[in-house]
């Protein structure tokens, strides 16, 4: 079902907009709401994405006449509609069928209730989403309008169920092809696990391997195929609706609403089915926009040839954490530019307006109880929407980055529930600290696969690469030996995709290409950290975990000032005559980690934290984005150009000044093209 891109028709203006339910309001206020959004900007909506129970209520009986009620203004406007499956959430009724809802952890079947709650593997839930999307399909798919269907809501969560437990054994039948092999890849002599039929094989669960949770297994690897297993499940439950869709609607784009730096699916496995690569941005408090890049760059560099969209942000503040902080005046702008920068075609909210009831009722919206037009988040909603008209020139614009940062689910997976060497050192929290320098100098970077074609980038992060067996060592043996360098170092290379530690010197199969091996690896509790000294006599601290390091064709960086081990290498650099490889030993500080960057990029220049700045090639023209997240900041222009927000136009050598939350997005013409 790979996309054909070329075949694909473009919406006609940039979706600007997002999730509606006017399936709670009155004829009379739908009108009201679509012409006050429409005057705003507001030019896209999202349409039915919990809508099952209205269109199915009961076994056999389909009812459309909501759905086309609440499309009748939207059409009557000549709105853009991104239609979605009702698929997220079963209907009541349903829930009744013996195999729908899902089992837990815990072991205990669920009953009706919340939503994302029907088990993947259940036979009546697939075919009931395949014929519901199937039906839509049939009488939606000439609508004026349709810019994409949208494909459930936000895939995700885990079953343990009879119907996911006989799946999960029939995918290990099909990946292991024979009992034996199974056992000799999954390590089962160890503690008795021999499986004597694939009946003996259980989902890890609570009742079986999990001992303290989720992330506390007594088996890694059946863990970490069940976990293979179950994304691929839920894959299965959107691929049937899309090849329901398709059969009525063969070129309209599908997609489904991913969530960035998500655990639950390995979001590279689905990259093929998604012919618009589209995901929701609620960045956590703490989490910055070096983070947020990463997640844009992940959610991008999944189909790099195919569009990404940005399928909703809030427009003021979520309702489902804790604490559910404002964004201050012009942060929206800041991050849905943010977005676009890192290609984003479309910028969509959740939601339109606020629900009167249930559990968003105070999540933020466009348009508030009250539907008030004169709020401040109206005033910046329309500002942005009256900007990203122009991004429409950017769509299929690319960024040239040099550089790349590995990112693998398998890793994130195995890494999180491995006994040792430590607990603390969370997968995606540590890529992004190590991500962040780079990020403050204004480096740009593709988020890709480990075993994606690295050649070609002059620099390649993979850090914590936990897993990596020999093809992928190889694969960045390539990238090196084409002249890139590459930084890794501690928990890489420690276990093989079958989660086996290999019969070598840590770091594993990366261990010839780092030129060390690590003998022994300490970890140490929360409070505890040890000096780090550099050559030239600076210093940093280190915690969590230390490799101590010995150089077999590498030269020390830097070593240990304390501990027993004072004296051993913790940063060692290996020259291979092309690029060069850097191996991180220790969880390095802030300080630690600014350093290893100056050494790495041969500068300590150029860092303007604060001040992020992407450049995107559009066919005639080169496009910079200053994004200033923190700070004031002056940046003096390289050429002649023109801001596409403002119309302002600079001749080279400008000096621009840019205080946060502020955006520039400066349009330089390609030499030969027309200004
Ligand atoms: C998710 C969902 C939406 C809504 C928002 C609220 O992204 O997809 O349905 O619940 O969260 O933030
Ligand atoms: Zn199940």
């Amino acid at each position: 079902m790979t996309a054909d891109p070329a075949a694909r028709p473009l919406p006609a203006l940039f979706p600007y907009g997002g999730d509606y339910c006017p399936e709670q309001w009155p004829a009379e206020v739908r009108a009201a709401d679509l012409d006050a959004l429409q005057d705003i900007g507001v030019n896209t909506v999202t349409l039915g994405v919990f809508l099952w129970s209205s269109l199915h209520p009961a076994p056999g009986v389909y009812d459309f006449s909501l759905l086309d009620e609440i499309l009748e203004p939207v059409l009557a406007r000549g709105m853009q509609i991104v239609l979605a499956t009702p698929t997220g959430a079963h209907p009541a009724w349903m829930a009744r069928t013996a195999d729908v809802t899902r089992v837990d952890f815990e072991g205990r079947r669920h009953l009706f209730g919340a939503r994302h709650n029907s088990c993947p593997s259940s036979a009546t839930f697939r075919a009931e989403s395949a014929e519901i999307a199937g039906l839509l399909a049939q009488r939606y798919h000439d609508l004026p309008g349709l810019v994409a269907w949208h494909i459930g809501n936000e895939f995700g969560g885990m079953c343990y169920c009879e119907s996911c437990a006989a799946g999960f054994r029939r995918w290990l039948q099909e990946k292991y092809g024979t009992l034996e092999e199974l056992n000799r890849r999954w390590y089962t002599l160890f503690w008795g696990h021999t499986m004597h039929s694939f009946e003996d094989i259980v989902p890890p669960s609570a009742l079986s391997e999990h001992w303290n949770g989720p992330a506390y297994t007594a088996f890694q690897i059946i863990t970490l195929d069940y976990r293979r297993f179950q994304s691929e499940a839920l894959r299965e439950c959107f691929r049937l609706e899309k090849q329901a869709i398709r059969r009525h609607s063969p070129d309209v784009p599908v997609t489904a609403n991913l969530m960035g730096f998500f655990p639950g699916i390995d979001y590279r496995r689905w990259a093929d089915d998604l012919d618009i690569v589209s995901w929701d941005n609620y960045p956590r408090i703490g989490h910055g926009p070096g983070r947020v890049a990463l997640a844009h760059e992940l959610m991008k560099g999944l189909a790099p040839d195919r569009p990404m969209w940005l399928m909703e942000q809030t427009p003021s503040q979520t309702a489902w954490r804790p604490d559910n902080p404002l964004q201050e005046p012009g942060l929206l702008r800041l991050r849905t530019w943010q977005a676009i920068a890192h290609g984003a075609e479309a910028t969509l909210y959740f939601q339109m307006r606020a629900s009167r009831g249930a559990s968003e009722k105070f999540h933020g919206a466009i348009l508030n109880h009250a539907a008030r037009t004169d709020t401040r988040v109206v005033r910046e909603v329309a500002q942005i929407g009256a900007e990203v008209r122009a991004a429409a020139q950017l769509r299929g614009s690319r960024t040239e980055h040099r550089a790349a940062v590995c990112v693998d689910w398998d890793s994130w997976w195995s890494l999180e529930m491995s006994d040792g060497p430590t607990r603390r050192v969370p997968y995606v929290d540590e890529i992004t600290r190590i991500h962040q320098d780079l990020f403050d100098r204004g480096i740009g970077v593709d988020v890709l696969s480990p075993d994606a074609d690295l050649t070609g980038y002059d620099l390649i992060l993979a850090p914590v690469l936990f897993v990596t067996g020999p093809e992928r060592a190889a694969n960045l043996e390539r990238a090196v030996a084409a002249g890139a360098d590459l930084v890794t170092g501690f928990l890489s290379g420690r276990v093989d995709e079958d989660d086996q530690a290999p019969t070598l010197d840590v770091p594993g199969h990366l261990a010839p290409l780092c030129g060390i091996r690590v003998d022994e690896t300490d970890s140490q509790p929360e409070g505890v950290d040890r000096e780090i000294r550099w050559a030239d006599g600076t210093t940093c601290r280190a915690d969590t975990v230390f490799d101590l390091v010995t150089p077999v064709d590498a030269e020390p960086l830097a070593d240990y000032g304390s501990g027993f081990y004072a004296g051993t290498a913790a940063v060692t650099r290996r020259d291979t005559g092309a690029g060069r490889v850097f191996y991180v030993g220790a969880r390095l500080d802030e300080a630690g980690l600014r350093t290893l960057w100056d050494q790495v990029l041969g500068t300590a220049e150029d860092r303007a934290p604060g001040l992020e700045r992407v450049r995107r090639r559009t066919e005639d023209a080169e496009v910079l984005f200053l994004l200033a997240h923190d700070g004031a900041h002056r940046v003096v222009l390289d050429g002649a150009s023109t801001d596409l927000l403002t119309g302002d136009s600079f001749p080279a050598g400008a000096v621009l000044s840019l205080c946060a939350p502020e955006v520039r997005v400066l349009r330089r013409p390609l030499d030969g093209a027309p200004a």
